[in-house]
């Protein structure tokens, strides 16, 4: 209901008059099919060779203008869709978009993007633009001719419940549209693409092939458009025979599309083609996945064998059965690159017949795809309906479209975004001073809840101020001057600007105030547009401020003095003039220690460092009494440091410390008291075998450890690092929240200018140890994502750091071993019962072994960490959502609706228009003899 209630308000529906049924979008089988710049009174229609419903995309977007291609392109035979276009001037801002809804959040769905240029705007200059998927870049349409159709495809997890498509402007034409596909995929489909990366189209060959067969919808319940190719220098085979899909197939490829293949004419040569790495603006060197179909069409007698080695540039693809391939006769077989390789030129594939075999290689089919990352952060998610009502409320004409904030070169006008690091960017500045806003103040303004300055000067606004507005508690500056507002000013704004949290301007609003109650209109300063505060004693207020600063300047100054004898000789911290920065932390004698352990009772756990007792301070705070013993081997400074640090630093994710004790050779340290206990405990079951940990559990748990790291190093200054990141360290409260603990060891940088930290020894746990640190004594913050890559595995895996079972081995080198056979379920920790999402577990096992990587440039900051797990939470939610019971249309929905059309009909109308997109082939699969594909 909700969902609904946003792709209403997105697609600009509320207030706008025009009613429409958002399930119309979709059709029976899930698919969405837009002619774009079919006028929005004419009927939808048919494709004739497909027979998919096309529907025009007047309700799809508010911008941008319909045309008719120029009579001289329109004589070839070719699909209606292609007959007009919607183009964007630049007038309607850089970025216009499509808004396709109905969609379930985090499934997978295959875009595709259609443009013939046809000279429809009669300048006879084909433009080139960029495509977005969301926020994130796709890929740049580059119009070759008037004449030539092109094709754009991309396969992608869609992040909320509507994709938008964005046309970008970049001052090199303008951006039009033929026509755009949405087809749904099952999840489990393509698992390259997941919530991180999108696969965008490169080439689709169906091999032998005559040369005006399409294979598409029906014949490819997917709606995937496979285009024939073939060379003089291969021979065709081909079968009637129904090609069947082996269990669990990731790819489903179609029988028809398998009935099909070729062979070399010379038997003895490969089978080989090639294509050149493209790099854009965005990514200089693209990932890419390639996909071979192969089936065995021939019924072969015993003493023949077909037999070959697959090689991607000259490295074996398929291991089994001593590294070559026998295709299985009439059951498709894919091989493919679960992961992106990233050659950075060129890559070549063969296909080469062993010693062995008798007959020659064969190929029925391939796809190749290029990888783009979609792992930017939108704008928070509960913004959304909030600013698309205001929009629509006023009918804003500025470049409205697409997401607020992101990207931020294309956030809308007027709005001002915070970027944090890790969390999505939200609204805090709002400029729509005369912007011809008319009506009252909608209440959604109050739902920006991020919302710092508010300018709705010089407008036509009316009615009464809503008192809402006192709620948003960053609001600094309201500026309501120059409308016709009328009533009074409300209680909780007078408040604010009282206690002086807020400036509000009103003048110039005639009817404000008119019964004259609280507010008093300023008759002399309302023309010259100053700003009204209602009257304070300054002059007292800035007495106590002084007086405050004073007496706080005067405290510090004996702190230092005092807790100097306490001070480690941490050089780092101390030579930092961070001092000042000290909050007070209590300092407690050992007899009161005494009494709030109720004489050092019960042990709720054991370090290096000494016992930890249970006991509460007199308020009842229940805390935890670290006791350093005369045995500790962490040393007086280290527990010095600790207390000197903890001090200072105060993040939600880190444990914070009430206080300590430094009396004779008694020293301690009073913490929060964390009740679950540490991680590792869960993790494993040690003690009392505890409940076992969700999938979403361990995901915030690494989430918020992760922001408790990143904001050592980063929130801190100097940055910190942690130096023994380990799951026992991790601790866990009542609310299951994670907290990092035990500071014993922290190093600060000096400055931003110092890269690493040399150390006299090598300090940490072993299983957690940054094999570079190890080796070269520079510290720097990668040694602590490094054991914090080590922590995830452990989240995901549930095994301990250093495995003993059969040999010893680390946990990395463990799930290397079994992530390169491409399975996830061979490493996820069995208790979880399999309720997660295998793309989020995916996606932390490869965070995981990015930030366990050899070499410490390649692994990424706390801040990517933080970002990338953030992401896979979005997933797990999405996960929770489909099991909610979702996803029955449009994924199998094969027979549904197509079943009464005939073949014979369906193909034979489909000859003309196949003819006709033939020629986008021309520019795609240009493989074999070696030239390039694009
Ligand atoms: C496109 O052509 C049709 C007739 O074929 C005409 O009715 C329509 O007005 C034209 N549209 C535009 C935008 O010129
Ligand atoms: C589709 O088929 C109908 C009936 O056969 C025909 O009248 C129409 O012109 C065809 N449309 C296209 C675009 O080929
Ligand atoms: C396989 O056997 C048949 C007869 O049994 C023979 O005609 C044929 O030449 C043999 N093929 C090969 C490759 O040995
Ligand atoms: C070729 O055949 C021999 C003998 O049958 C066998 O030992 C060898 O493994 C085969 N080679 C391949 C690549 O299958
Ligand atoms: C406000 O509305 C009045 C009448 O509707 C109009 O004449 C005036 O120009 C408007 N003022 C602004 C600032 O839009
Ligand atoms: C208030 O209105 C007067 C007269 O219309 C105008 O001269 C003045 O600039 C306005 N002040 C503000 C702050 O809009």
């Amino acid at each position: 209901m909700a969902a609904r209630w946003l792709l209403l308000l997105l697609l600009g529906l509320v207030g706008g008059g025009s009613v429409f049924n958002v399930h119309g979008q979709v059709d029976n089988l899930g698919f969405i099919s837009i002619d774009c710049g079919l006028p929005e009174s004419a009927a939808g229609y048919i494709d004739n060779a497909t027979k998919i419903s096309y529907a025009s995309d007047a309700v799809f977007t508010d911008a941008g203008t319909n045309h008719n291609l120029s009579a001289e392109y329109m004589s070839a035979p070719m699909g209606k869709s292609w007959y007009t276009v919607r183009s964007f001037t630049s007038a309607a801002g850089e970025r216009n978009c499509y808004t396709l809804g109905s969609l379930v959040v985090g499934l997978k769905y295959l875009i595709r993007a259609k443009f013939k240029y046809g000279n429809y705007d009669g300048l006879n200059r084909p433009p080139i633009f960029d495509l977005h998927v969301g926020i994130n870049y796709w890929q740049t349409v580059n119009i070759s001719d008037a004449d030539t159709p092109e094709i754009y495809e991309i396969i992608t997890v869609v992040p909320d419940d509507y994709v938008q498509v964005c046309l970008v402007n970049t001052g090199a034409g303008t951006p039009f549209i033929s026509s755009l596909d949405l087809r749904p995929l099952k999840n489990k489909l393509y698992p390259q693409a997941d919530g991180s990366q999108g696969l965008v189209l490169v080439a689709r060959a169906n091999f032998g092939a005559g040369d005006t067969t399409l294979v598409r919808y029906p014949d490819d319940p997917h709606d995937r458009i496979w285009m024939p190719y073939n060379k003089p220098k291969w021979s065709v085979i081909s079968t009637t025979r129904n090609v069947q899909n082996v269990d669990k197939d990731l790819f489903e490829a179609p029988s028809a599309l398998m009935q099909t293949a070729i062979t070399p004419i010379n038997s003895s040569s490969p089978i080989d083609f090639t294509w050149d790495a493209q790099s854009t603006t965005n990514d200089p060197v693209p990932g890419y996945v390639c996909i071979l179909y192969i089936a065995e069409l021939q019924h072969l007698p015993n003493n023949v064998t077909r037999q070959f080695y697959v090689t991607l540039n000259g490295k074996l693809w398929y291991a089994e059965t001593h590294g070559a391939y026998t295709p299985q006769y009439l059951y498709t077989n894919a091989i493919y690159n679960p992961k992106p390789d990233y050659a950075s030129h060129q890559y070549n594939i063969s296909l080469d017949a062993t010693d062995n075999s008798t007959l020659p290689p064969i190929i029925n089919a391939a796809e190749i795809y290029s990888v783009i990352s979609t792992t930017r952060i939108a704008t928070r998610a509960q913004e959304i309906p909030a600013i698309s009502t205001i929009r629509d409320k006023y009918q804003v004409k500025k470049n409205w479209m697409g997401d607020p904030c992101m990207p931020n070169n294309f956030a809308w006008k007027g709005l001002r975004c915070s970027y944090a690091v890790s969390s999505p960017p939200i609204i805090i500045g709002l400029n729509l001073s005369s912007s011809g806003l008319s009506g009252n103040i909608s209440s959604s303004f109050a739902s920006l809840k991020g919302l710092q300055y508010l300018d709705l000067s010089g407008n036509n606004l009316t009615g009464s101020i809503p008192d809402a507005l006192s709620q948003l508690s960053s609001l600094k500056l309201l500026d309501l001057t120059g409308n016709q507002l009328s009533g009074s000013i409300p209680s909780g704004l007078l408040r604010r600007t009282q206690d002086e949290s807020l400036t509000l301007r009103y003048g110039n609003n005639t009817n404000l105030c008119s019964n004259g109650n609280s507010c008093q209109p300023p008759k002399k300063t309302s023309s010259s547009m100053v700003a009204v505060y209602v009257a304070i004693p300054i002059f007292l207020v800035l007495m106590v401020v002084l007086l405050a600063v004073l007496l706080l300047c005067m405290r510090r100054r004996k702190q230092g003095t005092t807790t100097n004898s306490v001070r480690p000789q941490n050089e780092a911290i101390n030579n930092n003039g961070h001092t000042s920065l000290r909050l007070e932390n209590r300092r407690f004698t050992y007899n009161e220690l005494e009494a709030i352990t109720n004489g050092f009772q019960r042990v709720v756990g054991r370090g290096g460092f000494g016992k930890v007792y249970d006991g509460f301070l007199e308020d009842g705070t229940q805390v935890a009494v670290k006791l350093r013993s005369e045995s500790s081997n962490q040393g007086v400074q280290e527990f010095l440091a600790e207390a000197q640090t903890l001090a200072k630093i105060h993040h939600k994710n880190l444990v914070s410390l009430f206080g300590y004790c430094k009396e004779r050779e008694y020293m301690a340290l009073v913490y929060e008291y964390m009740s679950e206990g540490a991680l590792d405990e869960h993790l494993r079951g040690r003690e009392n075998s505890r409940r076992t940990l969700t999938w979403r559990q361990r995901l915030l748990i690494a989430m918020e450890s992760a922001q408790g790291l990143e904001y050592l190093h980063k929130g801190c200054n100097p940055p910190l690092i942690h130096r023994d990141v380990k799951t026992s360290n991790i601790l866990l409260n009542a609310k299951l929240e994670a907290k990092i603990a035990d500071f014993g060891l922290l190093k600060a940088f000096n400055n931003d200018c110092d890269t690493h930290v040399s150390t006299a020894r090598v300090i940490g746990t072993p299983g957690y140890l940054d094999p570079e640190y190890n080796a070269t004594f520079q510290l720097t913050n990668k040694s602590d994502v490094f054991s914090f890559g080590v922590v995830l595995l452990e989240i995901v895996t549930g095994k301990p750091p250093l495995l003993n079972n059969p040999e010893s081995m680390s946990i990395i080198h463990w799930t290397r071993q079994r992530l390169a056979r491409g399975n996830i379920e061979d490493v996820v920790d069995t208790r979880m019962h399999d309720d997660h999402d295998v793309n989020g577990v995916w996606k932390v096992a490869d965070t995981a072994l990015k930030c366990t990587a050899q070499a410490a440039e390649q692994r990424p900051s706390m801040t990517e960490v933080v970002a990338l797990l953030h992401e896979c939470l979005e997933l797990e939610a999405a996960h929770n959502h489909m099991n909610a019971g979702f996803y029955t249309a449009g994924s199998g929905g094969n027979a549904d609706g197509y079943s009464g059309y005939d073949t014979g009909m369906s193909t034979d109308v489909s000859q003309s228009s196949s003819a006709f997109e033939m020629e986008y082939l021309g520019r795609v699969p240009t493989m074999s003899t070696g030239p390039a594909v694009r």
